[in-house]
């Protein structure tokens, strides 16, 4: 059994971020998204559209998503692999070498992102119509 772990917001669920989790998946049998939480998210000075709830009741109807837990703070992916005895954490390549000291304890991959699209994009768009 191959876990595999990543993380987001996942707001305004997009094709890049089907495309992410296809990706993901295929990489092994269970896919866990850790997703911010809206109080991690205002940390980051980052506003979502859809609130918690929401944006993990529509993760969870993805067939590539197995599993979604909480992302509350940076610092709680090493003990998240640990729990969930992951062997592969996945992330986008913007964020390429950001999380490379987790290879101490799984693989560490980063999946090119897909062009054209993202949360922001589709905010801005929308404003302009
Ligand atoms: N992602 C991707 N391709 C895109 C957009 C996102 O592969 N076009 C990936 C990111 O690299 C990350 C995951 O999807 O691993 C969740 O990204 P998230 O930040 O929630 O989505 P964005 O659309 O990038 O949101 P924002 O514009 O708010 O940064």
């Amino acid at each position: 059994m191959t876990r595999i772990l990543t993380y987001g917001t996942f707001d305004l669920l997009h094709w890049g971020h089907v495309r992410l989790l296809e990706r993901a998946k295929s990489l092994g049998d269970e896919l866990i998204v850790g997703l911010s939480t809206d109080e991690f998210n205002a940390e980051k000075h980052k506003e979502a559209y859809h609130n918690y709830d929401h944006r993990k009741y529509i993760l969870e109807a993805i067939r590539y998503v197995d599993h979604v837990i909480p992302e509350k703070d940076w610092d709680q992916k090493i003990k998240d692999v640990q729990k969930y005895d992951i062997d592969i954490f996945v992330m986008g390549d913007d964020w390429a070498g950001k999380f490379d000291f987790l290879k101490d304890y799984c693989q560490v991959i980063y999946l090119p992102r897909t062009d054209g699209i993202s949360t922001t994009k589709i905010k801005t768009d929308l404003e302009e119509l």
